[in-house]
């Protein structure tokens, strides 16, 4: 029997567990810049609940910054969004990502829930993708450079 690749492909439990250590080393939440327009924790409108941080490292950082049109993000670009029930909340709900590694050249998507546990991680993730697919590059929350600064 063929077993569907792509069903065994959405929880890609070692390469999460490497991707959340490379996050948490990265200390994120001080060293990243907010996202375009998520200066602060917002109400945000989407399936991803209702307060979040949105972070993005300094290779998108750049990116936005040098102001040339682009069609993709770079390779290397990560965006993080931490989710919380309330504006002062301190108990994480969700943390969902968004990584393009050079090595696929594509997003790498991935959830974990309030305990860290993995529920989605992999390429190509269709639970995903049919919503972000609306988005430049699949971004939602922001478009790609150039960027007007509201
Ligand atoms: C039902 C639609 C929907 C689904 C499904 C969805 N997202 Fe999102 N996502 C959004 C919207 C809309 C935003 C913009 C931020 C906001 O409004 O909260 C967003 C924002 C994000 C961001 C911040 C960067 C960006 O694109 O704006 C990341 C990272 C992210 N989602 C990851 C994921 C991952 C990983 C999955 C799958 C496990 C997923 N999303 C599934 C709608 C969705």
């Amino acid at each position: 029997m063929i077993v569907p690749l792509a069903a065994a492909c959405d929880r890609d439990v070692e390469g999460g567990e490497a991707l959340l250590q490379e996050l948490e080393s990265s200390d994120y939440r001080n060293a990243w810049g907010r996202a375009p327009g998520w200066g602060r924790r917002l109400r945000g409108d989407s399936p991803h609940g209702t307060w979040v941080d949105v972070y993005i490292n300094d290779v998108m950082s750049e990116a936005i910054a040098d102001n040339v049109p682009l069609d993709a993000w770079p390779l290397e670009s990560q965006v993080v969004v931490e989710g919380w029930a309330t504006e002062d909340a301190t108990e994480r709900e969700f943390l969902v990502v968004m990584s393009k590694p050079t090595s696929l050249d594509t997003w790498y998507w991935a959830q974990w829930g309030a305990d860290e546990a993995l529920i989605y991680g992999g390429e190509d993730i269709a639970h995903c993708v049919r919503c972000h697919e609306a988005g430049e590059d699949e971004v939602r929350a922001f478009t790609l450079p150039p960027i007007s600064m509201r």
